[in-house]
């Protein structure tokens, strides 16, 4: 999926400036739409390409993200790449994203020190609009979850747990944002270097989500 052409996949390869051209006026749009964000928060939004049709939701941001302003920095960059590497995909074709765009935080009552945690689904619920809206701008064809809460983010089910529905092809719909794409749920990579036991199954995945890509883009 590696391209030597400034033109990555064969939609854009057939519509050519055209697609380009989209894809640059929704970048813009993008960062019009992140700059109506202003809050005592700092925020880590979404980068990236668009012209892949390919997008990455991950958790929250962690301390790395934080200082940075940058997705997927640092340590979980770190895993992040190893997964891209392994399918083949450059960093700089996709766009990655967070479904919550602030740092959770727990602090410890003895130490004062501040440690990431789970987004709460309130936080999630809250931040789902802006998620939508996002991916409304960026109009992916195909998007890759990163455990349980991007899964949450994008489907609003509560229910839905990775371990039952990763590595499948989703078809995604939602009619209140007129949202429509190929939705592939995937382990947090994090979660595979700690649970040793995920390791095939992310495997098996890396390879449905190859075939995927390579079909629909
Ligand atoms: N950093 C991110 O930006 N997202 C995650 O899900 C984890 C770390």
């Amino acid at each position: 999926m590696q391209s030597k052409t400034k033109y990555n996949t064969i939609s854009e390869r057939k519509s050519g400036n055209l697609f380009m051209d989209k894809k640059t006026q929704a970048k813009k749009e993008l960062d019009l739409y992140y700059a109506s964000y202003h809050g005592e928060k700092k925020y880590v939004f979404g980068e990236g390409s668009l012209e892949s049709g390919i997008v990455f939701i991950g958790e929250a941001p962690g301390a790395d993200e934080e200082a940075t302003g940058h997705p997927f920095v640092g340590k979980a960059g770190k895993n992040l790449s190893a997964f891209l590497n392994a399918a083949e995909i450059e960093r700089s074709n996709i766009y990655i994203t967070n479904a919550v765009k602030f740092r959770p935080v727990k602090i410890n009552p003895k130490s004062h020190r501040a440690s990431n945690r789970t987004p709460s689904q309130d936080e999630i619920t809250a931040y789902r609009e802006w998620l939508l809206k996002e991916l409304c701008i960026a109009r992916p064809k195909l998007v890759v979850t990163l455990g349980n809460t991007p899964l949450f983010a994008v489907t609003g089910n509560k229910s839905a747990k990775i371990s039952d529905v990763h590595g499948s092809l989703i078809e995604y719909e939602n009619s209140e944002y007129s949202l429509k794409f190929a939705l592939m749920p995937f382990y947090h990579p994090a979660a595979v270097i700690y649970r040793r036991e995920l390791v095939s199954e992310y495997e098996k995945d890396m390879v449905k989500f190859v075939e995927a890509a390579k079909a629909l883009l």
